[in-house]
């Protein structure tokens, strides 16, 4: 299912396309940012059954997409080096609401509405992702770039689910996540059109 509120236009792609440089070096820093966000996640919920493994092998895979990307770097002959973020992970959390507190038997780690924020922003990061890499192999006549966003759809897909799931569990309430969802989604459709933000994975081409 999309949970996404908007689709990415073209003149985003046509942007990432025309600076892929600079478009690889900012796909690497965002899997090598997912594994550490997934790590925190490990660390903040170690009592969060449910999360445990899933999280683990997402933060394994997120490495993996990682070195696949610096592969490509350095078959292109393009650097790796630091690239200031356009903060869109960060002004995607802005929109969190404040840690309540765990109800009676439930994981002491919860946060109540903070916590099935902060997995809304990780299933609406991963779709984004899922999305600008459908987008990419589709208008992009590179072999080789296909091939590499192709490869990695199924996990950012499954990557989705699993945040979304973990929402789901915390809420305990379908319809709560729904209307939750549609909220966090329009705030992260807004964020990425931002003006006047360099070229990144998820900003720029406005
Ligand atoms: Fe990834
Ligand atoms: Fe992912």
């Amino acid at each position: 299912v999309n949970i996404l509120a908007s689709d990415s236009s073209d003149s985003w792609v046509a942007a990432a396309l025309g600076d892929l440089a600079t478009l690889l070096v900012d796909h690497a820093h965002c899997e090598r940012k997912a594994a550490q966000t997934a790590l925190k996640h490990l660390a903040v919920f170690p009592d969060w059954t449910a999360l445990a493994q899933p999280m683990s092998r997402l933060a394994r895979e997120e490495l993996v997409h990682h070195e696949r990307v610096l592969k490509e770097l350095s078959h292109r002959g393009y650097p790796m080096k630091a690239l200031p973020s356009a903060s869109y992970a960060s002004e995607l959390h802005k929109a969190c609401r404040p840690a309540g507190s765990p109800r009676a038997g439930q994981p002491r780690s919860w946060q109540g509405p903070r916590t099935i924020d902060e997995m809304l922003c990780g299933a609406l990061i991963e779709a984004r992702s899922h999305e600008r890499f459908v987008k990419l192999a589709w208008a992009t006549d590179d072999r080789r770039l296909r091939d590499l966003y192709e490869d990695l759809l199924e996990a950012e897909a499954r990557h989705g689910s699993l945040y979304l799931d973990l929402a789901h569990e915390v809420a305990g309430d379908e319809a709560a996540v729904a209307a939750r969802l549609a909220e966090m989604a329009a705030h992260e459709a807004a964020v990425l059109i931002r003006r006047d933000q360099p070229v990144r994975m998820h900003a720029g081409g406005h």
